[in-house]
Order: C-alpha cells, then sequence, then structure tokens
C-alpha cells in the first residue's frame, strides 16, 4: 500500500484561483488511477484543495472527507463556480465547525479555512454520500454518478430497443451498469468490457453486474482499455465535461467506438434528440437506422 499522502487536490481548481499545494496527490474520482478520498487515514494530510462538485449531498460528502483527512490545523480551500453550489461552501463549512474566508473571483467562491480540533457532523455526512443500493433502481449507487437515484430515460429506451446481442462487445461509459446488465441478459454474449471514467461508478458496477463475461475498466473511455474486432457496442455517452456542456465528448466516443468495432459489427447508441451526432455516425458507418425514439432521446443502431 503506497503511504498517505501528505497533501492533495480533488479535481482540477483554476490555479489562478487556488493553486493545488506542491507534490499534491489526485484524490478526485474522476481521474483514473487517482487515490480514493475516502481511504486517506484520519488526520493525516497537511494542506488539501477541492473544486467542489456541484450536487449538495456529493459536496457535502467531499468536504466531510477532506476535514476528516486533514490533520488539526491542516489547510483547506474549497472552490466551486457560484451557481454550482459555489455559494453554499462557506455555510457548508461553517456548519461542520470551520471558520471561513470567503472570497468572490471569476463568478467562483473561494473558500478558506483551517481544520479545527472540533468538528461536527462530519459522520452525518458521510453517511448520506455513502455508496447504497437504490430502491429505485434495485442496484449499488452512490451520490454523484450519473444519474444516481433513478433510471436514466435514455437508458430505458435503448434497453427497450436492443435486440439480444452476440459475441464480444463493450459498454462505453457502463455507469452502474445499467445498459450492461440488459446486454448480459442475451446468452449469446459472449464477453462484455465496461469502460467508466468515474471510480465510484465503476465500483458499484462490479457490484452490479456479477457475471464472468464482463471485465471492468476505470479508464478514459476515448483512450482505452486496448480492444479490438468486437461484434457490438452499447453507448449512452456523456455529453458533460466538467459541468459544462460538450458535444464533441460524445462524438469521439463514436469515434472510439468505431474504432474497435470489427467490420460488420454494430454500435447501439442513445442520445438526447438535440445532440448532433447523426453527422459523425454517417460519416464513419457503412450504414445508420434510427430504432426507437421517444421522451426526447433517439436511438441509432450504426453497422460498421
Ligand atoms: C450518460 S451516462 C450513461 C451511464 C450508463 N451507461 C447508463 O446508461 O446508465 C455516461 C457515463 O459516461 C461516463 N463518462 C464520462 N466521461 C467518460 C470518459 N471519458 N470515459 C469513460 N466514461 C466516461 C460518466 O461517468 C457516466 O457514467
Amino acid at each position: 500500500m503506497s503511504p498517505p499522502p501528505v497533501s492533495a487536490v480533488y479535481g482540477q481548481p483554476l490555479p489562478e484561483l487556488a493553486l493545488a499545494p506542491p507534490g499534491a496527490v489526485q484524490v478526485s474520482p474522476l481521474v483514473p488511477g487517482s487515490a480514493a478520498l475516502d481511504e486517506i487515514p484520519p488526520g493525516s494530510v497537511e494542506a488539501m484543495v477541492v473544486a467542489a462538485p456541484p450536487g449538495t449531498i456529493e459536496r457535502r460528502y467531499v468536504l466531510a472527507l477532506a476535514l476528516r483527512a486533514l490533520r488539526p490545523g491542516g489547510a483547506l480551500t474549497a472552490l466551486a463556480p457560484k451557481e454550482k453550489g459555489g455559494s453554499r461552501i462557506g455555510k457548508e463549512l461553517a456548519a461542520f465547525g470551520c471558520e471561513v474566508h470567503e472570497t468572490p473571483k471569476r463568478k467562483q467562491r473561494i473558500c478558506e479555512t483551517t481544520r479545527p480540533e472540533t468538528l461536527a457532523g462530519l459522520d452525518t455526512a458521510i453517511e448520506a454520500g455513502r455508496p447504497r443500493i437504490a430502491e429505485s433502481l434495485g442496484l449499488w449507487t452512490q451520490p454523484g454518478v450519473f444519474s444516481w437515484d433513478r433510471p436514466d430515460p435514455g437508458s430505458v429506451l435503448l434497453i427497450r430497443a436492443l435486440p439480444k446481442l452476440t459475441g464480444r462487445g463493450a459498454d462505453l461509459g457502463a455507469g452502474v451498469g445499467l445498459l450492461s446488465r440488459a446486454v448480459l441478459t442475451s446468452p449469446d454474449v459472449t464477453e462484455l468490457a465496461l469502460v467508466e471514467l468515474d471510480r465510484r461508478a465503476h465500483e458499484c458496477s462490479r457490484r452490479n453486474v456479477l457475471d464472468a463475461r464482463a471485465s471492468f475498466h476505470w479508464q478514459d473511455a476515448r483512450t482505452g482499455p486496448e480492444l479490438s474486432g468486437l461484434d457490438f457496442m452499447v453507448m449512452n455517452p456523456p455529453f458533460h465535461d466538467g459541468g459544462a456542456e460538450d458535444k464533441s465528448l460524445g462524438q469521439a466516443f463514436i469515434r472510439r467506438g468505431h474504432a474497435i468495432l470489427r467490420k460488420g459489427g454494430s454500435l447501439w447508441i442513445v442520445a438526447n434528440r438535440h445532440l448532433p451526432y447523426e453527422g459523425v455516425l454517417a460519416e464513419l458507418f457503412a450504414s445508420v437506422a434510427l430504432r426507437a425514439e421517444g421522451g426526447g432521446f433517439k436511438v441509432y443502431e450504426a453497422r460498421k
């Protein structure tokens, strides 16, 4: 086991707003290979910078874990855009017992504090943000992962449209494993690679997809893992990167999907109706067919 970090950074704070401490270890679950914030021994870290996530339960969980990891007197800087939770960080840290110095800059709120000897309410915030089985999904999930407390309607539309798939395939951006579970109901599927950037979702999927045909990859699907000659691919690609809408992310998923399919292999994709994926599908694939539509989503099957 590697020694606990002396300093840590969560996410990618803008350097002009907050500089990560020298040698800081990355602890965001959205960075493959990062250290797990919840596994850092309490009271061991000197300094931490947190680019705080937007969801309230997730943010309070991260702030509570950061304070737990810091030694008394250790420095914490937490920041976020004002409209994406930044305006609440100060109050949230104060409720944990911190004295906070807050600075507005470039539409963000930057909150600086040092960890007091005594903290309040950490356990409750950590409990609220932990992985759990959500009744609405019947699956392991965690606040902060995609559609964590309800099935995504786009994924449901894709699941309904899917035929019984055959052979070797992949689920790019597999989340907690909703699509993969549906794919694996076909006995003719021989292998399925679940590729996911978010460690929390990746770990939940390992608990949700108990099937020897599945393999799990905590990786950026645009660059890994090494796969080739696949018979099929399913995806409900992300269209947000760091909170901002990013259509190129979905397009990169499609390009990667195309690259690792065999000739004649099929890509099944669901997307919000307004997202411009037809162009890249038509450019790359031999044929593209609309297979389902509804609730603001569309499902395509593209054959290489
Ligand atoms: C729209 S969700 C779909 C999740 C799941 N397939 C489902 O249907 O419920 C997209 C998923 O892609 C993941 N993701 C985002 N960027 C990624 C990347 N570069 N590589 C792999 N996964 C990524 C997100 O964390 C999220 O779980």
